[in-house]
């Protein structure tokens, strides 16, 4: 009984050399196996063409992150169950990311660096936190921990569901039918949402338009769920005065692309919530064991909504 890896991303040696030792019980292989029928457990990122094609005794597969929409993206995905990372170790440093980038723009950090540039001493009006209004498109695992991250540093926190979720202490909204009303007093909106055909492109006009003027924008999601040309209109028309973004809908960021050089736009290269190998390994190992004696394990996807 064996074990597949395969990572797009560069850090491949680290990471199989953590499931080796969270696994030590089973033969870890990477792609191209030597002997793919004996593979009973994938673990993935970004699989390449033809990955799946002779794994006959896969019985499931684990993704190498928070996200699947790569394994659901995939043509060639067999019908076994997909379970994805739910937190190792992502969820606080994305909570550091969306912290850093709410206070650096609340407290005026943005433009102390230009006024140094130009020697000028001059404070700025400061909102207090408390008046701060942050919202979290997203209220998973990851987007509950960012929500509890700002509002135990003092800000006020809500978060927006597509589908009804259990009362929390940060209040909730949800559906589209409360979009609006959740979008309506936000001084910066924060996206985490898993990446659907639900919520593709759910970051357009229409959301840019239901934001106070000057509202901050944060993507911490995927760049897919933002209709890139409305948020330069909503830059260039003062909706978002600050948009910070770790991910773009063309990964690397085409050079001729707008948003390199756009003077309200932070571009950061997907490392909001970097994959740390020792803690995903003991994550994927924990599920394989669960597994492996009749258990479900945490992180199961739900095909059908795709997260
Ligand atoms: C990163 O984007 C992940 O899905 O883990």
């Amino acid at each position: 009984m064996s074990i597949i890896f395969y990572s797009s991303d560069d850090n491949s040696e680290l990471a199989v050399h953590a499931i080796k030792n969270a696994l030590a019980e089973y033969e870890v292989t990477t792609w191209p196996a030597a002997h793919p029928e004996k593979i009973r457990y994938a673990i993935t990122w970004g699989a390449p063409e033809g990955f799946f094609n002779d794994l006959t005794g896969l019985e499931a597969i684990f993704s190498w992150g928070a996200g699947v929409d790569h394994l659901f993206n995939n043509p060639e995905l067999p019908d076994v169950p997909v379970y994805r990372l739910e937190d190792a170790g992502m969820a606080d440093k994305i909570a550091d990311y969306v912290l850093y980038s709410v206070m650096s723009w609340q407290r005026n950090f943005k433009m102390y660096i230009s006024q140094q540039a130009k020697m000028v001493w001059q404070p700025q009006k400061e909102r207090s936190s408390a008046d701060y209004h942050i919202g979290i498109m997203g209220m998973g695992v990851i987007g509950s921990r960012i929500a509890e991250r700002l509002a135990t540093s003092g800000y006020s926190v809500s978060g927006w569901k597509r589908t009804p979720g259990t009362a929390t202490a940060i209040t909730l909204f949800s559906g589209l039918e409360q979009l609006d009303e959740f979008l309506q007093s936000l001084d910066t909106l924060v996206c985490i949402l898993p990446l659907t055909k639900e919520t593709r492109q759910i970051i357009n006009q229409r959301v840019f338009n239901s934001i106070p003027k000057g509202t901050q924008f944060i993507n911490v999601g995927r760049g897919e769920h933002v209709v890139e040309s409305d948020l330069l209109e909503a830059l260039d028309n003062g909706q978002v005065s600050d948009a910070v973004l770790d991910v773009c809908v063309t990964e690397p960021l085409p050079l001729e692309h707008f948003l390199w050089k756009h003077p309200k736009v932070t571009i950061t290269p997907h490392i909001a919530g970097p994959t740390q190998e020792m803690l995903s390994a003991e994550e994927v190992a924990k599920g394989i064991r669960v597994l492996s004696i009749g258990g479900t394990p945490d992180g199961l996807v739900d095909r059908v909504k795709g997260y």
